[in-house]
Parts: C-alpha cells; structure tokens; sequence
C-alpha cells in the first residue's frame, strides 16, 4: 500500500495599505494556524536579510537612489530569488502567509510620481506586473481595508521613502482598480474591514484562511502561477 502524498499547503498573501495592521494579523494568524495544527511559515516582502534585500533597504531607508524601473525589479527579483523555496515548502505541507506579496509591488511602484525629465510619465500597472509573471500565485489575497479616517486615527507614518499621504492615496485607488481588474482575478481577493478591533479583524481574516484551505483540498494539489 502507499502513502497518500501529503497535501500541499496554501499560499496566502496578507495584502493593505500601511497601517492596516498587517504585521499584527500576520503574527496572530501563524498562532492560530499552528495552534489548529496546521504547519505554517511566514515570508516577508520585501525580504531584506538577502543581498538583494539589503538594496532594497537602502533604498526605502534613502541612503541610496534608484530610477523607479531598476527598484521595481529588485522588489521583483527579491520575490524571484525566494521562489523555489516557497514551492518546496508549500509542497512539503506547510501553509505560507506572504505579509505583502506582487500586489504591493505593482501599486507602489505605478503610485509613485512620475520624474519630469528621466522619466514623464507613471509606471503603467501592467508593465509593473510584468517581472512577477510566472510567479506562485496565491490561494487567496486578503487585503486589510481601512478607511482613510480610520488610518488617520491610527498612528502615524516611520520616515522611510513611500509613508507618505499624497503616495498614500494614490495606492488605495491603484489597489482598488487592481481587485475590480477583471472577473478571474476578482475571486482571489477577500477583503477584510479593517477597521475593527484587533480580535474582529483576526476572525474575518480567519474566515478569508478557512476560504484557502478549502480551494487547495478542492484544487488538483499544483500551485497556480501569476
Ligand atoms: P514594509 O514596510 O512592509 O517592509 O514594506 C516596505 C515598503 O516597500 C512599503 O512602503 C511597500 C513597499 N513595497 C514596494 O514598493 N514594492 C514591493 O514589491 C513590496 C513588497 C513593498
Ligand atoms: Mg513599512
């Protein structure tokens, strides 16, 4: 007789706007999982303990300049450079929470202002998806959806380059025209409010899990690709 193979885990993204509460769902949610016996891991993006990682930290920590195209693909290339190990681990059966994953790739880069000389005009989001291509797509996308009032309520933003209003706002919208983009995509997202309070916003965001869980033991155990 054989084993069964052991089923694959999920891929879930933990997708908002800063101060949304990511992190904090995050860190509750690989609790819960692991507590119900599920094994899971989280991986952040951008990574910034790779080589590649550490450009990017520069970057964001404005020690050094990038043009907008070349600190797109790093953000990409720092995705790129984690994904046999996210295949291997998710074959393996343990479940991934990615805490920002390719969405937050296309908006911040297609929010930032264009540069009047080098560069007249905004990143378009479909050049800026176009490096994630092939990528592992997730299971669901849970996008944590606060208000511009309630993240004002919240407290304010660190000093690294993008934690700004003005970029702020430009990636809300650019994040809602990305979950209306087009009927496949739409089934991915599950939006959560944001605004409640901590244990409201795990248990919504449990439900978006109990979602994954149940697509991957109905799916045919291969991970899609973006
Ligand atoms: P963090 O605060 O979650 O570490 O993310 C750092 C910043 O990087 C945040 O402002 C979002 C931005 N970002 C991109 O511009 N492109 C990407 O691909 C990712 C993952 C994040
Ligand atoms: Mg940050």
């Amino acid at each position: 007789m054989t084993t069964p193979p052991t089923p694959r885990g999920a891929l879930i993204a933990i997708e908002g706007l800063d101060r949304a509460g990511k992190s904090t769902q995050c860190d509750l949610l690989l609790n819960r999982l692991i507590s119900s016996g599920i094994p899971a891991k989280l991986q952040k993006f951008p990574d910034r303990s790779t080589p590649i990682g550490h450009m990017i930290n520069s970057y964001l920590t404005s020690t050094s300049n990038l043009d907008d195209q070349a600190i797109h693909l790093l953000f990409s290339a720092n995705r790129w450079e984690a994904k046999d190990s996210i295949l291997s681990t998710l074959n393996s059966g343990t479940t991934i929470l990615l805490d920002r994953y390719i969405y937050s790739g296309i908006v911040f880069s297609a929010a930032k202002p264009p540069v009047p000389v080098e560069n007249p005009k905004p990143l378009s989001v479909s050049w800026c998806k176009a490096p994630d291509v092939g990528l592992p797509r997730p299971d669901i996308i849970i996008f944590l959806n606060i208000s511009q009032e309630d993240a004002e309520k919240r407290a304010g933003f660190g000093d690294e380059r993008y934690e700004k209003k003005e970029m702020q706002e430009k990636v809300r919208k650019l994040f809602e025209e990305l979950r209306g983009e087009d009927s496949n995509d739409k089934e991915d997202w599950w939006v959560v409010n944001a605004g409640g309070t901590v244990e409201e916003v795990a248990e919504e965001v449990w439900r978006g899990v109990l979602e994954a869980l149940k697509r991957v033991k109905e799916g045919n155990g291969e991970v899609r690709s973006i």
